[in-house]
């Protein structure tokens, strides 16, 4: 019996793995400034945000078409199968393509296609969240929100993501805003690099429901308590953390602490394909470092269930899901003295 888990954190942008990069340059005639795949995966020594969005971006050029995002993202949900991921919200940045000329309606309805199959091929449930990128100009965020709420394809939600410090929340009120009137639901990276102040714009002037990393909040007892309070979940990932040099090792990593502290906080992979490692790695890793156990193991995969937007129902379902795994699991070893 696997742990059922949900996943919230991920960029569907960020699952494209060196060997579907590749694949898609050959079909789409891109040239790559990388002679092979070795050399593609020697990049991936990021020094902070900043150099990884240069590649990321940059690897995007073989995205052209709406099957080849079709064809990402089922290979992310099929990956998601074999990791137990029962329910996945995934990020999308549309202006990483409208910015190099591909159709917003192409790359959108690409992913789309695959997540309206996701149920029937995966057993995957599945919701889109449209995020926007903070270091564009936030009139180019409103007219994609706006093309997107006229048009045919049906999303759930909006985020912030890309470069942070320097580009506030508060520049996106109005967007938040527009999102919030047409009942879309509400995220942003926050507290990633950024300082807690910025958790706190993204929570008082643009209304998000749940943060993404979150983890310079523990540098704000203030802000501590009203995360608990609210019980406003944060999205964390440890791999991208440690491969962003947010913290130095994994043995850093806040997460038992946050746990500890009260916090909604659940495991999830950001950029899996660059990070090294999906949802599962990320929690085997985790619970490796830290002997997690049973007990947090089931904590992590509850938080996730209740951060996500799924119906009270579906949580409950899930829920009751994880505890038959944490009763399915051996009790610890109890020492046997001799007589
Ligand atoms: N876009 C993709 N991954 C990201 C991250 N970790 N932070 C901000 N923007 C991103
Ligand atoms: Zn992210």
């Amino acid at each position: 019996m696997k742990l059922p888990l949900v996943e919230l954190h991920l960029h569907i942008e960020g699952t494209l793995e060196p060997e579907l990069l590749f694949e898609l340059a050959a079909r789409n005639a891109v040239t790559l400034p990388w002679a092979s795949l070795a050399e593609l995966r020697a990049q991936y020594d990021f020094a902070d945000l900043q150099s990884f969005l240069n590649l990321y971006y940059r690897a995007l050029d073989v995205l052209r078409e709406r099957i080849d995002f079709t064809d990402l993202t089922r290979a992310y949900l099929a990956r998601a199968r074999t990791a137990g991921v029962r329910h996945a919200e995934l990020f999308f940045d549309p202006q990483a393509h409208t910015s190099r000329g591909v159709p917003l309606v192409t790359a959108l309805a690409g992913v789309r296609d695959a997540l309206d199959r996701s149920v029937d091929e995966w057993s995957i449930s599945t919701k889109l969240i449209v995020t926007f990128l903070r270091d564009r100009p936030p009139a180019e965020a409103l007219q994609i929100l706006r093309e997107i709420l006229a048009g045919g394809v049906p999303i759930d939600g909006i985020g912030l993501d890309s470069a942070e410090v320097g580009y506030p929340p508060e520049l996106f009120t109005e967007v938040f805003a527009l999102a919030r009137e047409n009942g879309l639901r509400l995220v942003a990276h926050a507290g990633e690099e950024g300082p807690p102040d910025y958790v706190w714009q993204a929570l008082d002037l643009l209304g998000v429901e749940r943060v993404d990393h979150g983890i310079r909040s523990l540098e704000d007892e203030v802000l501590l308590d009203r995360l608990v309070r609210d019980r406003i979940p944060l999205t964390v990932c440890p791999f991208s953390n440690v491969r962003l040099r947010v913290i130095d090792t994994l043995a850093d990593h806040p997460i038992v602490r946050m746990l500890d502290r009260g916090l909604l906080a659940c495991i999830n992979s950001d950029d899996p394909a660059y990070f090294g490692g999906y949802i599962d790695d990320n929690l085997a890793a985790v619970d490796a470092e830290f002997g997690l156990g049973p007990d947090r193991l089931a904590l992590l995969a509850r938080n996730g269930i209740e951060a996500s937007f799924l119906t009270n129902g579906e949580k409950a379902a899930l829920t009751a899901e994880v505890d038959a795994w944490r009763a399915a699991q051996p009790a610890p070893a109890t020492a046997i003295r001799s007589s």
